[in-house]
């Protein structure tokens, strides 16, 4: 084993990721590989409490998911709550992304009845945004807040098998395909939740002192 091998495997600091979204995971888990950061998911951190997403905002359910679980873990917990706003939907399915037709349904039924529902509206009015807003909290501290968006549009046609949950319709003109065609490197340098990452590993190397 080289040395940086064992500089890789040396993880200086456990960070419970509150979801238990396997999509999230892959990326959240990809995003901090290199890093002095060990990620554990809710359930290899042995947490089995369900915090119920009530807020109005992305920013009173990420900042209440990471506050309850780090009360319970004594840990650095990081919670994001995201979702998928859509302009000629007033901004729908929104904060209620994962509740939208029913949290069971499949997102190939939801995906299908989203073009649906915009399938006379033309191109220039398609616009919509995937919202990521991550909380930090560490026991004993305040909380802090990040809020990061990526602007696309929703496309024509469910395209792509990668990503999870919207991706296969959320197009980006400037790459000419949908999340669902790059992989969780790609996705993780443009994505809403991986610039909230990467301004979220800096705050923490400052609070952390690291
Ligand atoms: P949360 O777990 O309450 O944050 O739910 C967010 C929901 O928004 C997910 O279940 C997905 O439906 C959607 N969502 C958030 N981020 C993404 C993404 O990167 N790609 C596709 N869908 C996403």
């Amino acid at each position: 084993m080289t040395p940086t091998t064992l500089w890789m495997m040396t993880k200086i600091k456990d960070i419970v990721f509150a979801t238990r979204n396997a999509g999230k995971i892959r990326e959240v888990k990809k995003f901090f590989a290199n890093s002095i950061f060990g990620i554990l998911s809710l359930d290899e951190a042995g947490i089995d409490i369900h915090v119920i997403e009530d807020g109005a905002t992305f920013e009173e359910n990420a900042a209440k998911k990471a506050r309850e679980i780090c009360r319970k873990c004594e840990k650095i917990v990081l919670a994001d709550d995201s979702g998928l706003m859509i302009d000629a939907l007033d901004g729908a399915p929104g904060v209620d992304s994962a509740n939208f037709l029913g949290a069971d349904t499949p997102y190939a039924q939801r995906n299908a009845k989203i073009l649906e529902m915009l399938a006379n509206v033309p191109e220039d009015a398609r616009a919509a945004r995937f919202v990521c807003v991550i909380a930090i909290a560490r026991p004993g501290q305040d909380i802090i807040l990040q809020r990061t968006e990526l602007h696309g549009q929703i496309a024509y046609a469910v395209t792509g098998q990668g990503g999870f949950g919207y991706d296969p319709i959320f197009f980006l003109p400037k790459y000419g395909i949908t999340m669902a065609q790059m992989d969780v490197a790609q996705k993780n340098e443009i994505s809403h939740r991986g610039q909230a990452l990467r301004l979220v590993r800096s705050k923490l190397e400052e609070v952390e002192k690291l």
